[in-house]
């Protein structure tokens, strides 16, 4: 039986003070239904760690670098992130596929990156309107996921949880219908299965794109659907708290 993970990407939202009266008001509030965890902007997370430290509540980092160390500025470290406390790293979202013109080859280094450090990577996949228009849906999907798998093996997919993530439905009010969302869900599922039918079971596959509270409860009561990767909701500790309290 998967848990339920609610992470809240916070993107590049907010300042030190509303960050620490956020994560107060997740700590105070938490229901402990789902496993939470919270992605705040990198130059927070050091901060954010120290107040998560001996609670349940996860840190997350929004990215990591492809690389160990050395000349690549800007960018921040799987070992770095570890000394921050955190357990999870978002890979391939896709504001940094589409804004950064992150590849999909660049993701999937990412994510070894991660795994090999021991961080849990969260894998971002999702069609953009266009393709969702096209009806590419699982073609798009399959090959952002093929990019790991070719990297990684299946093998790599052990700790790591997936968001499948609409482009279309990130930060528009648009979701995917519970339905269409679980379909998708499915076909990722099935598609680890093929390499392995153990770690397929285990992944958690989360759902991503304006969930909120009026339409949690619906996403999450699918099969498939183990969780939420949420970005305008997780702001507002009163919204987080809430879709975590219908996991
Ligand atoms: P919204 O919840 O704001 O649509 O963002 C989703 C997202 O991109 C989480 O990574």
């Amino acid at each position: 039986m998967r848990s339920s993970l609610i992470a809240g990407n916070w993107k590049m939202n907010g300042s030190l003070q509303s960050a620490i009266d956020l994560v107060e008001g997740i700590k105070a509030g938490n229901p402990g239904k789902a496993q939470l965890a919270v992605c705040p902007p990198a130059v927070f997370l050091m901060k954010v760690g120290g107040m998560l430290a001996e609670t349940e509540i996860s840190l997350g980092a929004q990215n990591v670098c492809d690389q160990e160390a050395g000349a690549f500025t800007g960018e921040i470290s799987a070992s770095m992130l570890k000394e921050c406390g955190c357990r999870y790293a978002i890979v391939g979202h896709s504001e940094r596929r589409s804004h950064y013109l992150e590849s999909d080859q660049l993701i999937a280094a990412r994510f070894a990156m991660a795994v090999s450090a021991g961080l849990n990577p969260i894998l971002c996949v999702g069609e953009t309107l266009y393709e969702h228009e096209q009806g590419v849906t699982e073609a798009i999907v399959a090959k952002q996921i093929d990019a790991v798998l070719e990297l990684c093996g299946i093998a790599g997919f052990a700790e790591a949880v997936i968001a499948y993530e609409p482009v279309w439905a990130i930060g528009t009010g648009l979701v995917a219908s519970p339905d269409k969302a679980q379909a998708i869900h499915e076909f990722i599922r099935g598609k680890l299965a093929a390499s392995d039918g153990d770690i397929a079971q285990r992944v958690q596959i989360l759902y991503g794109g304006s969930m909120n509270p009026a339409n949690a409860a619906d996403l999450l009561s699918q099969p498939d659907i183990d969780g939420g990767l949420i970005g305008g909701a997780s702001l507002k500790a009163d919204d987080f708290l809430a879709i975590a309290q219908s996991a």
